[in-house]
């Protein structure tokens, strides 16, 4: 294909042309790559790296992700024989005072790592891939769609798909009710996804 100097072979040869485009956006510690097993049966898909992730350079460390790793377990999925990654691989945010404000990724920035997030795809093969939120979602499908109109299974090209919401959208619900009903409903997605997966 066109866009590449080199063809990716390898996850590795990916991640390699990843680092060396660097962020669209300046201020990012690093590249935060996808995470877990190279054939991995099932791969999730966020938004950006967050703050923890981008100093770590790992994907969900942070709390967002500290609740998914939770609600994974608790739904029968191992963290760890998943792929994790993002739409978009920098994080890129507002400074107030100390504190590094993630802002959300422009249409624009999602496009620009697609063909990346495609081909990361193409070389784990996953069994399904779970949209984690509308930036995924966007990313997958190339569309913006709301997440309340395709929660569920989905079809992402040739890939068996599965929308859910993101995790950070739980940890910012204003009560405790309305925080626990929600998580309820993603670990029910979650339950899902596992049995799609079997
Ligand atoms: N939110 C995301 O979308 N991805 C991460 O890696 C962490 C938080």
């Amino acid at each position: 294909e066109a866009m590449w100097d080199q063809e990716p072979k390898s996850l590795e040869d990916l991640n390699a042309i990843i680092a060396k485009a660097g962020p669209l956006v300046l201020g990012a510690t690093q590249a935060v790559f996808g995470e877990g097993p190279a054939h991995a049966e099932i791969v999730f898909v966020g938004e950006q790296p967050g703050d923890q992730e981008d100093l770590q350079g790992r994907p969900f460390v942070g709390p967002a992700g500290k609740l998914l790793t939770k609600a994974m377990k608790e739904a029968g999925i191992d963290r760890e024989q998943a792929y994790l990654t993002n739409a978009v691989k920098h994080f890129k945010f507002e400074q107030r005072g100390h504190r590094r404000i993630h802002s959300k990724p422009t249409a624009g920035e999602v496009k620009h790592y697609r063909p990346w997030l495609m081909k990361e795809l193409e070389l784990v093969k996953p069994k399904l891939v779970v949209a984690l939120g509308a930036t995924a979602l966007l990313a997958l499908t190339g569309k913006a769609t709301p997440i309340t109109r395709s929660r569920g299974r989905a079809r992402f090209g040739p890939y068996e798909g599965y929308v859910t919401v993101h995790p950070s959208y739980l940890l910012r619900l204003p009560d405790e009710a309305t925080k626990r009903e929600a998580y309820e409903a993603f670990l029910n997605d979650l339950r899902r996804v596992h049995d799609l997966a079997k």
